[in-house]
């Protein structure tokens, strides 16, 4: 039998349903509603790099289910050797916004024991201080932001800023990050990528070595 209702924790407390809506999304339902989308995650051409931002993230619970999908799908359709760079780039398509501390840090943290459950189940080390654990600490860190989705700010009163990370062509693992801010998406000349310097490219597992994250 799956997990039931009663089982999952899906209020923290009252005050917490109160004051910011947290209430989690049961996994059969994240399930039942990324399977309307099963085509960008795992079946459509170009689906590794098919982006997704979830604005209000908690504690990761649909971006944890997306990065499995695509992990998953990776595994059956690229070859052992790709597969490093390809769940790179996997998560370099996850974005996530979160306002309270403790469910961003949770978000950032289950994301990673994802990522890195799926390498050690296959015998890859992604252990802290591999740089295929710091490459992928590294693009949660800058793509998981702490923040307020409507006012686009961090608790700073900065703009939220993220990354877009293209890869380049003819380059197979080579990665470009371009810094964009949330509130450009929301304007008709979309993003600004160029107000912010453009990072050299560079390979997907050395990203961290640019340094420039929050993490
Ligand atoms: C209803 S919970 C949903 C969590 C998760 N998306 C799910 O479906 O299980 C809402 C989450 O959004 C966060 N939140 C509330 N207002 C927000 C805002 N203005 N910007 C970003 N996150 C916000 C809360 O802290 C909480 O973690």
């Amino acid at each position: 039998m799956t997990l039931s209702l009663v089982e999952e924790q899906v209020v923290k407390s009252r005050d917490r349903v109160k004051a910011y809506g947290e209430v989690f999304t049961p996994k059969h339902m994240v399930e039942q509603m990324l399977d309307l989308v099963a085509e960008d995650l795992e079946t459509g051409p170009d689906f590794v790099d098919k982006t997704f931002l979830e604005p209000s993230a908690g504690d990761g619970n649909f971006l944890v289910a997306i990065l499995r999908r695509k992990l998953a799908a990776i595994e059956r359709r690229f070859p052992a050797d790709e597969w490093r760079n390809e769940s790179l780039f996997a998560l370099a398509s996850i974005y996530g916004i979160e306002l309270l501390e403790d469910n961003h840090e949770d978000a950032k943290a289950n994301l990673l024991a994802e990522f890195v459950g799926f390498h050690q189940a296959h015998g890859t080390p992604a252990d802290p201080g591999t740089g295929l654990h710091r490459a992928a600490e590294f693009l949660i860190g800058t793509n998981i932001v702490r923040g307020n989705t409507l006012t686009a700010q961090t608790p700073e009163g900065e703009g939220i800023q993220f990354s877009w990370w293209h890869r380049v062509e003819g380059q197979p693992g080579v990665v470009q990050r371009e810094p964009f801010t949330l509130a450009s998406l929301r304007d008709d000349a979309g993003f600004d990528f160029t107000v912010y310097a453009t990072y050299e490219p560079c390979p997907i597992d050395e990203v961290h070595e640019q340094g420039g994250s929050d993490a």
